[in-house]
């Protein structure tokens, strides 16, 4: 359990321990932090149903960048992909938080305190000075995995352990396309041709499983709109 920790309004990372002068991720100025508590105070986490056994975890009203996580109900125990910024005690407790990558940790630290739930992280993404004060929360996951039924698939690409996750016909693939508007976009926060490799593998992967639905960082959508919005930007 940690003393202080505090939260970017601007984009949602939360700074263990002291409130810095920059915020790490996005560059915003101190007054743009406010204490974790009194996060919890201002925002909830709300769980929508998006797919059988799968709920979108958002912040409401919209914390930062507003990054969308996921729970899997899964048949031996409820597995989260990414994290919600602010802690919420009333979401259903999970068993495992998995991280698609480093970029948006938010307070899974306070979710592992309180819940005694375990922290997964790519190996490779945990080399990355976003993700050194959350080192001794972490577990370090490397390569291609399973947590209960769901299935970690290592692609690489947005960023060097970027993982997307399939369980039944629900694929998980975070930010590797992101919204920009009514506009997406192939994630330019990173390498491009890989990031576009990673993409085309998602997608393969998608079809060989018979994927439907596919969640994103910016909420749901059908893995038919997911993959011709892909070839769309390829086209480009
Ligand atoms: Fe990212």
């Amino acid at each position: 359990m940690v003393a202080e920790q505090y939260v970017c309004l601007c984009c949602g990372y939360n700074m263990i321990g002291h409130a810095p002068d920059v915020c790490p991720f996005c560059g915003a100025g101190k007054e743009s932090f406010i204490s974790a508590d009194q996060c919890s105070e201002k925002f909830k986490v709300t769980e929508e149903q998006v797919a059988d056994g799968v709920f979108e975890l958002c912040s409401s009203p919209k914390l930062g960048l507003e990054h969308h996580a996921y729970s899997i109900e899964s048949e031996q125990g409820r597995v989260c992909i990414d994290c919600p910024s602010c802690f919420d005690h009333r979401v259903e407790p999970p068993d495992i938080i998995s991280f698609t990558h480093h970029h948006f940790l938010g307070a899974c630290n306070m979710y592992s305190d309180y819940f005694k739930c375990s922290i997964a992280v790519p190996e490779a993404d945990t080399r990355n000075y976003i993700a050194a004060p959350f080192l001794p929360w972490i577990t370090k996951i490397k390569g291609d995995f399973s947590f209960n039924d769901v299935e970690a698939m290592w692609i690489d690409g947005h960023t060097k352990g970027f993982t997307a996750y399939f369980w039944h016909d629900v694929g998980f693939a975070c930010d590797l396309i992101i919204a920009n508007g009514d506009n997406f976009m192939i994630n330019p926060y990173g390498p491009k041709v890989p990031t576009m490799d990673a993409c085309r593998e998602f997608e393969e992967e998608g079809k060989k499983r018979n994927i439907q639905t596919v969640c994103t960082s910016h909420g749901s959508m059908s893995f038919d709109k997911w993959s011709d919005t892909f070839k769309f930007l390829l086209s480009k």
